[in-house]
């Protein structure tokens, strides 16, 4: 058996607010699994993602919580995981860490030592609290997936001075420890995604579309076919997967 089917499974994304984040929830969703959706800013938003899944659910069996969380905190970390347990009465069996931010600041001495922080904070530290949230539970039933949305600065050269090699954990020591436990552990990378709250339509970023070596950005939906893939192929584990139209 191996196990990777996910309906009925719990998946927690962060960040499903915005444009990566919902195509990830429509994917899963159609997979069968519940959902725990997070957002920040954008109620409305999360509230129409969760009209729209509801209204495609031909089982009316989809369970989806929403749930506020301003993800470089702490507090309200542990407070979305004390909803989750509530409403879900389990902790995550998928965890999708896409939530997160870039200021387009291009030099590393133009950023602020509050804003680095904060930087860290969201795009780093919060995948460690979330990790930590879901690891005893993924363990003790020896099933788990997680995937953390990295992006294409976390390998150089990106056009964001202040992320570069800062926001991924090591999911390489993470996957050789939990693979005993058949807990997978990937991350993406993406570059130029439009239709995001970080890059608008095609049509506002011709120029930049340009250099991109497909001529085009990338989608949402692109993105959360690596994520899906990813939560339905155990057997890839450890892996970093840029998703950036040939740019390197
Ligand atoms: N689009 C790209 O080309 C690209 C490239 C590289 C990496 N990424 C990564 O992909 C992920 C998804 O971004 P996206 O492209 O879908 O952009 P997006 O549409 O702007 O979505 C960003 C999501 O992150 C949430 N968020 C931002 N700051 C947060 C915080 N402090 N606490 C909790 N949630 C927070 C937003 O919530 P609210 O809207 O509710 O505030 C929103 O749901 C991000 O981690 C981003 O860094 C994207």
């Amino acid at each position: 058996m191996l196990h990777n089917n996910i309906r009925g499974r719990l998946a927690l994304i962060t960040g499903a607010s915005g444009g990566i984040g919902a195509a990830c929830a429509h994917q899963l969703g159609q997979l069968g699994a519940n959902l725990a959706l997070t957002y920040s800013t954008n109620l409305s938003s999360i509230n129409d993602l969760v009209a729209d899944l509801q209204s495609k659910d031909a089982t009316n069996k989809l369970r989806i919580s929403i749930h506020p969380v301003d993800v470089g905190s702490p507090d309200q970390i542990e407070a979305m995981f004390q909803q989750i347990d509530a409403q879900h009465g389990q902790r995550p069996d998928i965890l999708i860490s896409n939530a997160g931010y870039g200021e387009r600041v291009p030099n590393v001495w133009d950023i602020s030592l509050e804003e680095f922080d904060y930087m860290l904070h969201v795009n780093l530290r919060a995948s460690f609290l979330l990790v930590k949230g879901v690891v005893d539970h993924m363990k003790s039933q020896r099933w788990g997936r997680i995937v953390f949305m990295s992006s294409i600065a976390a390998y150089g050269g990106g056009i964001n001075g202040c992320r570069e090699r800062t926001e991924r954990l090591d999911e390489k020591n993470l996957s050789a420890r939990l693979a005993e436990y058949n807990v997978s552990v990937n991350d993406v990378a993406p570059a130029m995604i439009g239709d995001t709250g970080m890059v608008p339509s095609t049509k506002e970023m011709a120029d930049v579309a340009g250099n991109i070596p497909l001529r085009r950005l990338g989608s949402p939906e692109e993105t959360a076919n690596v994520v899906t893939m990813l939560v339905q192929t155990g057997y890839m584990t450890g892996q970093s997967l840029l998703l950036a139209g040939g740019l390197k």
